[in-house]
């Protein structure tokens, strides 16, 4: 940012009427050069925020007691009441819950600070990169105030070329995971509120003029017709942008506008991405000096009547959802290797989708999902009890979603964006995300919209007509059969209906079982009762005319608040067809079968 820049956006800032939002986001940060702030950070945990405000509860600005300063006692007699370089560590990327036991429960500000040298050569400028902060972020360089971030589970960048220092730098950063009635997701959800930087810390340096973000995909509707755009970041003026894609012998220059903007399109002959040809192109984008490199796959995604079609062709989405938790340790996933085994445990199910719920996965789940050719529904965490007349809600709704499909818009494997889950039918709720789903149809033409819904219960049978339907492009319904209410099994023995016509994909059903505990099928908690929910929905499931895919709750058990039954539960929601450590119950080897018999149209579920 050019120094009259800065100087405009520090008077706003004084006067007030800038929030320090986060800037545009840098996209593939995978293939630029980056310097990772993994490892031990200094950190202070402040419950009351002491290292904010004042005793008069006010804004601590630009003093010493105020933690952003990182500041040190002065002489043997001044008074300072912090000291990072004496406070303990934790380790980044992480969630504090799950490092220190301390911190299992803890719902606060935790201020983390990391000292690095860096020497910017002339022309240069440089980034920090986080890839998720959950849940409330601000962030200072040398005790200036580089920005605020609101939002627990998507990326986002600051430059801090004009707050850097030759030589040793203070990032200080302060985080804070309360729940509370006006974010999102609000104050009630199913699943752990872990806190803190739980994924990557990158530094980027980037040149005065740099690409910043493109969107390089097949047209909607299209399979040989490459379209999207390059953004230039710094631009002075117009300038060529090359778009080369070698295997498919392409090389297309454009010029960009005055804002370094240019869009692109042109015909190639390709092998299209699915989950049996996971076919990864590498894609050079140039600009000037620079070189960016990413792995892009080319497919087309559409609904037609009640068919989702991949490359044209009708397909059934044999999915599991997943929550981001770590298969190898308690806390958040945030490593290649989490992702990979999540993914190969999903693959072992035969399947070829993956709900990533309730909130945009970090980046390598999406990437490990493109290698893999696993098709992915990705969401932001629009769930349940949202404020939705409030239009800071909605602002926020909006950056989350805009940060979500920015990063990974050029990811094969994602072919939904969903905009929520389980939220009560109201006039405010279904324009909110109404308006949402335009939001995303603008950012991204070529996806499909949904959202997990719930049903009706006429006596007739199991409706899906909630209003929203009418904006997405398929429709997702939760329901707990066997698990919720009764469990009577002629209910399973109802009609399915609803009054669109569109693809509906069954985006939650299941049971909990504590692996390991057995006994006969009417008993709750033992596998058996699960297994038995699972063998119950299945010739259900069978019967609905318009169902084109399903993603059971959920791959592994999982951490919640809302889940203390001592011994069955124990703050697990245990709905996992895998157990927190590791081990199958029955029932994954009953959906394991289902999905073997769609997958080769063998067998009573042969589709
Ligand atoms: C809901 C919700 C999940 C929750 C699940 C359950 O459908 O979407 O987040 O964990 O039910 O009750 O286990």
């Amino acid at each position: 940012m050019k120094s009259c820049n800065l100087l405009l956006l520090t008077l706003l800032t004084l006067l007030g009427s800038v929030s320090m939002q986060a800037e545009a986001l840098i996209t593939n940060v995978d293939h630029r050069e980056t310097t990772s702030l993994a490892g031990k950070w200094r950190v202070i945990v402040d419950p009351f925020e002491t290292g904010f405000y004042s005793y008069r509860y006010e804004e601590i600005k630009n003093r010493d007691n105020g933690f952003s300063m990182d500041a040190k006692a002065a002489d043997k007699s001044a008074l300072l009441e912090y000291n990072f370089d004496s406070s303990g560590t934790l380790d980044v990327p992480g969630d504090w819950n799950s490092q220190r036991e301390k911190l299992f429960f803890y719902e606060g500000t935790v201020w983390y600070r990391k000292k690095f040298d860096y020497h910017l050569q002339p022309g240069k400028r440089l980034f920090a990169y986080f890839g998720a902060i959950n849940y409330e972020a601000i962030v200072y360089l040398n005790g200036q105030k580089v920005g605020t971030h609101t939002g627990g589970f998507t990326p986002f960048n600051f430059e801090l070329t004009n707050y850097l220092k030759a030589g040793e730098n203070s990032l200080v950063i302060k985080a804070d995971n309360k729940r509370r009635s006006t974010a999102i997701p609000t104050v009630m959800s199913d699943w752990w509120n872990y806190g803190g930087l739980t994924r990557r810390v990158l530094l980027i340096e980037e040149s005065n003029t740099f690409i910043r973000d493109y969107h390089i995909q097949l047209a909607k509707d299209s399979m040989e017709t490459i379209a999207g755009w390059v953004q230039l970041d710094g631009a002075e003026g117009a300038q060529p942008v090359t778009v080369r894609i070698p295997e498919a012998g392409i090389t297309q220059t454009v010029q960009t506008d005055e804002r370094g903007y240019a869009e692109i399109s042109f015909d190639a002959d390709l092998s299209l991405w699915s989950p049996d040809n996971p076919k990864l192109y590498r894609v050079e984008i140039s600009a000037g000096e620079e070189l960016l490199e990413d792995e892009i796959g080319f497919r087309s995604v559409q609904v037609r009547g009640n068919d989702i079609l991949l490359n044209g062709k009708a397909i059934f989405l044999r999915g599991i959802c997943i929550h981001e938790e770590s298969p190898l340790r308690p806390g958040r996933a945030y490593t290649p290797e989490d992702a990979r085994i999540l993914l190969e445990w999903s693959k072992e199910l035969n399947c070829n989708f993956v709900r990533l719920a309730h909130y945009p996965h970090n980046e390598y789940m999406t990437r490990q999902a493109d290698r893999m050719g696993i098709l992915v529904w990705s969401e932001i965490p629009l769930y349940w009890t949202i404020s939705w007349d409030n239009p800071e809600v909605y602002s926020n709704a909006v950056q989350q979603l805009t940060e979500m499909i920015t990063r990974d818009k050029n990811k094969a494997s994602v072919i939904l964006w969903s905009v929520a889950n389980e939220t009560p039918v109201s006039e405010q709720r279904t324009k909110f995300l109404a308006d949402l789903t335009k939001v995303a149809r603008s950012l991204d033409p070529t996806r499909l919209i949904t959202a997990a819904l719930e049903a009706e219960w006429p006596k007739e049978g199991i409706a899906i007509n909630d209003p929203l339907g009418a904006y997405l492009d398929v429709l997702g319904c939760n329901e707990y059969l066997g698990w919720y209410g009764s469990t009577d099994p002629r209910n399973f023995d109802k009609t399915w209906f609803t009054k669109y016509e569109k693809p509906l994909i069954i985006s939650e059903f299941g049971a909990g079982a504590l692996q390991g505990y057995h006994a006969d099928p009417d008993t709750r908690w033992s596998e058996e009762f699960q297994a038995q929910v699972y063998e119950r929905q299945i010739p259900m499931l069978d019967r609905i005319p318009f169902l084109r895919g399903t993603s059971p709750w959920i791959l592994k058990d999982f951490k919640s608040p809302r889940r203390p039954l001592p011994y069955f539960q124990d703050y697990f929601n245990r709905k996992g067809l895998i157990s927190d450590t590791g081990e199958r119950k029955q029932a994954f080897y009953i959906l394991q079968d289902y999905y073997r018999q769609i997958e080769s149209g063998e067998g009573d579920s042969a589709r």
